[in-house]
């Protein structure tokens, strides 16, 4: 349980509240591409315009650098949540995101009404947490509602430093979602509970994998990083993706599993390519003969097969990273056959987001999931057993 005061405990009406949203959405062209995001997030913001309260929406958009940077403008959102609320939008258009635009905006507000900030990295103390911003910010409210939870585990002005200088700083319900799955998925688990952990790099799942090797019963290793693992056991890797770093930590990882207990396994084989391009010959090799010019770019049928019967009779299923490179046809069978798994079996499925949130809803299998993280390096975060400081920083209950 999340011991943090809620939109349930308190009372808008007539208040200005500010609501931190992760309205950080691919792009294209001024398109949106994938709008899990902003869906994520209307629960929150329906409750606080239904009780009267004055909401104020604010986010951070790509990597603007502190400057305004009109193709990371949060205009085509404010549009874009207008029609899923059904109702306007005031996008308060603002190079200093709370200047004389922001400030009229939320003057003229009646109960009920919706503005939004413009893109809040547009301002250089966001991301160093300078003070300066955090009451600009503050100087708009009265209440102020963290739903980011998708930039809980990063410590900026709209998440952490705003709440030095509001009283009353509570989550929404995405966050409280968001913590409630992934927490009792990792710490009160119906078991058997596997973890599937992929993606490219060891380095970025050190902790990751050493805090979930005392949580499960089984955990699954694909992407590229698992070639660290083989090649930690002695075996060719050709010219996959290795860390040559991590070899230890990889061996010391698969030694605390056999102590522990836990069954760890890693690929048996895999589909190899010369080539970084779905244009490229590739062939399937058993593991350790991955010859001098090829690399590994998915795990192979044989692996598929074995990951599925791992799984087929968990009870609790936590899924980082995808299995190969999902985005080319020829590397996704890995990845799509990892997602089939669990969407065929009966049990509380939850997928990390990034990446594999991205691989499960591409490939059709979103609603087969219990919950899709709206978080991808929060979410590895929370996994990892850290405080995540956006959550820490509101009010206890
Ligand atoms: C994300 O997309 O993971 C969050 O919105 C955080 O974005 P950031 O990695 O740019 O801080």
């Amino acid at each position: 349980m999340l011991n943090k005061k809620s939109v349930d405990d308190i009372n808008v009406k007539g208040k200005r509240v500010l609501v931190r949203c992760d309205f950080n959405v691919p792009l294209q062209e001024g398109r949106i591409t994938d709008e899990n995001r902003l869906v994520a997030a209307l629960p929150t913001i329906k409750k606080l315009v239904n009780d009267g309260g004055k909401v104020i929406l604010c986010s951070h958009l790509g990597k603007p650098k502190g400057e305004p940077k009109p193709e990371l403008s949060l205009a085509p959102v404010a549009i874009r949540l207008a029609e899923l609320l059904g109702q306007p939008v005031n996008f308060a258009a603002d190079a200093t995101v709370v200047g004389d635009n922001a400030k009229a905006a939320v003057a003229a507000m009646n109960e009920g009404d919706i503005v939004l900030l413009e893109n809040t990295r547009y301002r250089a103390e966001e991301t160093k947490n300078i003070d300066t911003f955090s009451e600009d910010l503050a100087s708009l409210c009265d209440v102020f509602v963290n739903d980011a939870f998708g930039t809980a585990h990063r410590a900026h002005c709209s998440n952490v430093g705003i709440t030095k200088y509001v009283d009353t700083a509570v989550v929404g319900y995405l966050m409280q979602k968001e913590i409630e799955f992934l927490g009792n998925a990792v710490n009160n688990p119906k078991r058997p509970f596997v973890a599937i952990l992929g993606g490219s790099k060891v380095s970025g799942k050190i902790s990751v994998i050493n805090n979930l090797l005392d949580k499960v019963d089984t955990l699954i290793i694909g992407g590229g990083m698992a070639y660290t693992f083989m090649k930690s056991l002695g075996e060719e890797v050709g010219l996959s993706l290795l860390e040559a770093d991590y070899l230890d930590y990889a061996r010391e990882m698969m030694e605390k599993a056999e102590k522990k207990g836990v069954k760890l396994l890693i690929p048996i084989d895999t589909v190899v390519s010369k080539e970084y391009s779905n244009d490229a010959e590739y062939k399937t090799v058993n593991r350790g003969e991955i010859e001098p010019e090829w690399e590994g770019l998915d795990i192979g049928e044989k692996t598929r097969e074995l990951y599925a019967d791992a799984i087929k009779d968990a009870k609790t299923v936590v899924w980082n990273g995808p299995m190969g490179v999902f985005e080319m046809s020829n590397f996704a069978k890995g990845t799509i056959a990892v997602a089939k798994a669990l969407a065929e079996i009966d049990a509380t499925t939850i997928i990390g987001g990034g990446d594999s949130a991205a691989a499960v809803n591409i490939l059709g299998y979103g609603d087969k999931m219990t919950h899709i993280s709206t978080g991808g390096g929060a979410s590895l975060e929370f996994l990892e057993g850290k405080e995540l400081p956006g959550v820490a920083a509101a009010n206890d209950k």
